[in-house]
């Protein structure tokens, strides 16, 4: 069994290969998606090292030239997906944007973390170095543009920039907001290629757009969006996974011999350990995500609170309230880890985010127990994957109580997942 789904994964890449980029699934998410593209790479890894850098060499193609890499990029129109590159409107690379049509948001920022695991497999320290100074500038982006003014903490200004749309961690954000009347009429196409009931409600569609009409009106000047937008949330995703990718990046500086930058990242790093304290919500004995104007936190343990020892980050205390909160969901599920607590009112076990488990989140959170001691938890989440991926097949997310898969299938991450970290054969490798 595990042979022939080895070859379904690889089967799918080579699908979903636009010809360097992959796209995450057909029809659904027809582009190239940031994080999308970095677990991807991981996938390739396994069989095709060039292939694998490629995939991050064009996503670097995109890079504004603040720095910025979008979450989507536009090499072509596709009428399949809502909102293309006319909704967006972003600057072209003579007015500050990138080569191509793009989203004017980003997404979390994995890529030094990957580049670091190519190398890790014998990939080229040629190819790494030649990517370097872009992932110094996105990450320079992030601390400068993400993080408001007199704070520690990185911030989000759109659900889908945190790569969780719907996550019931934006509800307090998303609540203070008031859709624009002036939004333009607009057509869903995501509820066409899937099921309504597993995707997101059309008032949080209009508010997604309200957002990108903000943005659109303002220029897309980051700092504004930050300063002045309508949604403005802390998330200890994006956080957690740049504090992680800065300490790799201080690795791969260090192995490249880019000495000339680390003192600059061994300050991002020392700042976004202090910001951390900021998620920590004492009630839920949990890092959550939180309103930056309100202050107020967002009442959940989403899978993101789980990226704490991923990110090395943490007083003791909270470590073993986060692994209690752990593993509790874990008791209450057959499929681990849940992107939302079951125990919530907001629970939904085959809605996007608000419930689902995703392999991308479920491979980086694993990985942070693993290192940090977590074996057995680790394993099983692991486990876990392999089993739903061998129930269900490659879907995008999956639903943690019963394992069947939900949303988009013979989806490129799923497989990059699979063989590069739940496959039996890649675990043997790992032994
Ligand atoms: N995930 C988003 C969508 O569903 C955008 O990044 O369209």
């Amino acid at each position: 069994m595990s042979h022939d789904l080895d070859q379904q994964a690889v089967d799918i890449l080579s699908k979903n290969d636009r010809g360097g980029f992959t796209i995450p699934t057909a029809r659904l998410y027809p582009y190239q998606w940031n994080w999308d593209s970095a677990f991807v790479a991981l996938g390739f890894a396994t069989f095709d090292m060039d292939r694998a850098w490629r995939e991050l060499e064009l996503l670097l193609e995109g890079q504004w030239a603040n720095g910025m890499i979008p979450h989507i990029l536009f090499r072509q129109n596709d009428p399949d997906y809502f909102p293309g590159p006319s909704v967006w409107r972003t600057p072209d690379a003579s007015n500050g944007g990138g080569k191509m049509p793009s989203g004017g948001i980003s997404q979390p920022p994995v890529l030094a973390s990957i580049i670091l695991e190519l190398l890790a497999q014998g990939g080229s320290n040629k190819r790494a170095s030649a990517m370097f100074d872009a992932v110094m500038n996105w990450h320079r982006w992030f601390h400068e543009c993400r993080t408001p003014k007199g704070t520690q903490t990185i911030a989000t200004i759109h659900p889908w920039e945190t790569g969780r749309d719907n996550c019931p961690d934006w509800e307090i954000g998303l609540s203070s907001m008031e859709i624009d009347p002036d939004i333009e009429p607009y057509e869903r196409k995501d509820t066409v290629h899937s099921a309504a009931s597993q995707r997101p409600s059309k008032e949080q569609y209009d508010k997604y757009v309200t957002i990108i009409k903000f943005g659109r009106d303002h220029d897309w000047d980051q700092k504004v969006l930050t300063r002045d937008g309508p949604f403005v949330m802390f998330d200890p995703g994006l956080h957690f996974i740049l504090l992680r990718a800065d300490r790799d990046l201080l690795m791969l500086a260090e192995r490249l011999g880019r000495n000339d930058c680390v003192a600059e990242i061994q300050g991002w790093i020392e700042t976004g350990v202090a910001g951390v304290e900021t998620l920590w919500n004492p009630e839920l004995k949990a890092f959550c995500a939180r309103d930056v104007r309100s202050g107020k936190f967002s009442n959940g343990f989403s899978s993101a609170s789980a990226l704490c020892f991923y990110a090395d980050a943490g007083s003791d205390e909270q470590r073993m309230g986060t692994l209690e909160n752990i593993q509790r969901i874990g008791d209450a599920v057959q499929f681990m880890l849940p992107s939302w607590d079951p125990h919530h009112p907001m629970f939904e076990a085959q809605r996007y985010w608000c419930g689902p488990l995703w392999p991308q989140m479920n491979h980086i959170i694993s990985k942070g127990l693993a290192e940090q001691g977590e074996q057995i938890i680790a394993d099983r989440i692991r486990a876990d994957l392999a089993a739903v991926i061998g129930k269900s097949g490659f879907y995008e997310c999956f639903d943690p109580v019963t394992g069947s898969g939900c949303i988009g299938t013979d989806f490129s991450w799923t497989a990059a997942m699979w063989l590069a970290w739940a496959s039996p054969k890649r675990t043997a490798r790992a032994a």
